[in-house]
């Protein structure tokens, strides 16, 4: 039986939803259908389509009781809305469904692992929001709340874990048939742990061990864990809160955290070997990943940060947040690599390229312009020139604003920057980050789609993925360098 809530919830965005032109979203990225989006929720696979669930709050493009989005794609860029799947309407969620995840059960019904939040008030006037393990089972349109939920509570957490931050499970189902899902815990020492659970049918759940412990090296609470194999290795993502900045590694606040290791499968046993950033960029948060059909390990993260909420179009936008562009994964020298989904290559069009161009000062090549595109750069020092001290591209250009990506081979790094795309906000608008060249040989991917801007820096070795808001009219692109460049460039519309 559909809920009051449920039911008013799908109602305002079929109502709502239709009111937000095509034109005035992204194209091939995912955003809410009305109102608020954050992380991604049971990205899966599911009855030949993939889904993608989300945090949700339709009434408004701000963040409040969180509901559970849906949307479904047969590429990944091209979506579907459906209804809303969740919505905080039952005792032990009433004030929020919180992140979780989505499998497959045997008998063909889709399971939804999610947390469920009540609120506790305190005298003082503050309050805490308790946090505990829920199910629904569904069709992949309509969810049932499981009759026995909650499934996991304050009980299955191990001594001195907070009840008040125990969210995001992620589960998957082993090749024996049984269950495993892992959730983010606070332990007594204020950081952050992901706990692993077991389960023989989906429904019936144990706490197992503690997965892997932050002991106050990576920001606190770690939030949205995932775990996977890959490439002979085990792959644990997850996202800090509260970060100190290291190097040109980490940045300060909410950061994305991906640590490569062993895993047994006997003991249960993670071992980490390598830890590194998994965007190098503004916005990126919250990622998550499945398995497609052929074998491929894509992921998707909310590409927004919680600290640059305040930068936006307007204060009473139609939609606020989207998601990343789906990314492959696979581990290269020890290290994460993304690329974009091969699907994207399906949207180009209008081709326009040009090999060897000099560039010293500043360029602009007749046919390169747009905001949505997929461009390919690639830049050497000019033959018989000393190395050049600085290349950039700005785009989203026109009299008024550009974003751009700059780069000094003298320092290795590479920064982003939308200081000049109109926003009004005094919030982060920069991001370096060091990169790997060949005496000045870099390569970028960038795709552009309206309203963000990601590089996929040598072949996926790094990314850096930030939000924008310029004018569309801005589509201007032009190169500069400081010093003397030989440049590849490839663009391609996406459409
Ligand atoms: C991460 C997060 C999750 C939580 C959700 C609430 O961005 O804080 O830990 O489940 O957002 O919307």
């Amino acid at each position: 039986m559909t809920s009051q809530t449920l039911w008013e919830a799908r109602k305002y965005e079929e109502v709502f939803g239709k009111t937000i032109s095509p034109e005035e979203r992204p194209d091939f990225h995912l955003s809410p259908r009305t109102g608020w989006m954050n992380d991604p929720n049971g990205f899966s696979w599911y009855n030949g389509k993939y889904h993608m669930f989300y945090q949700y709050h339709p009434y408004d493009s701000h963040w409040g009781p969180m509901h559970w989005g849906h949307a479904v794609s047969e590429d990944l860029l091209h979506w579907e809305y459906l209804p809303v799947a969740l919505a905080p309407d039952e005792i032990y969620d009433r004030d929020g469904c919180f992140s979780g995840s989505a499998i497959t059960l045997p008998d063909g019904r889709q399971l939804l692992m999610y947390t469920g939040v009540v609120r506790e008030h305190l005298a003082n006037g503050g309050h805490n929001d308790a946090q505990i393990q829920c199910l629904a089972v569904g069709d992949g349109v309509d969810y049932v709340k499981y009759e026995g939920n909650p499934v996991l509570t304050d009980k299955d957490i191990p001594k001195g874990g907070s009840r008040f931050d125990f969210r995001d499970p992620k589960m998957w189902r082993q090749e024996d048939g049984s269950y495993r899902c892992i959730i983010g815990n606070r332990p007594a020492d204020g950081s952050g742990q992901i706990l692993l659970y077991e389960s023989q049918d989906g429904f019936e759940w144990h706490y197992k061990k503690i997965l892997a412990a932050n002991n106050d090296r990576f920001g606190k609470m770690w939030e949205c864990p995932d775990f996977f194999p890959l490439d002979g290795k085990w792959v644990l993502l997850t996202s800090p809160q509260d970060m100190v900045p290291s190097g040109f590694e980490y940045h300060n606040g909410n950061g994305t955290l991906c640590l490569i290791g062993d895993y047994d499968r006997e003991t249960e046993n993670f071992t980490e070997e390598a830890d590194q950033s998994v965007d190098y960029g503004i916005d990126f948060y919250a990622p998550q990943t499945l398995l497609t059909p052929d074998g491929r390990r894509v992921m998707i993260g909310w590409m927004q940060n919680w600290d640059t909420c305040n930068h936006r179009r307007v204060q009473e936008e139609a939609w606020f947040g989207q998601m990343s562009l789906p990314r492959e994964l696979s581990i290269r020298n020890g290290r994460l690599y993304q690329q974009p989904v091969r699907e994207l290559e399906e949207m180009r069009c209008n081709q326009v390229s040009y090999q060897g161009v000099t560039v010293s000062g500043t360029l602009r090549l007749e046919g390169i312009k747009g905001r949505r595109v997929d461009l390919e750069v690639v830049i050497r020092p000019e033959e018989g020139c000393d190395l050049y001290r600085k290349f950039a591209i700005r785009f989203a250009q026109n009299d008024l604003f550009h974003t751009s990506f700059s780069f000094r081979p003298g320092e290795s790094v590479l920064k982003v920057d939308r200081k000049f795309s109109g926003s009004r906000r005094a919030i982060i608008h920069q991001r370096r980050s060091r990169v790997n060249h060949d005496n000045g040989r870099l390569k970028l991917r960038i795709i552009l789609d309206r309203f963000s801007v990601e590089a996929f820096v040598n072949d996926g070795e790094q990314v850096l993925s930030a939000v924008l808001y310029t004018d569309q009219e801005a589509d201007g692109i032009s190169f500069i360098a400081d010093g003397t460049v030989n440049m590849d460039v490839v663009k391609y519309d996406l459409a």
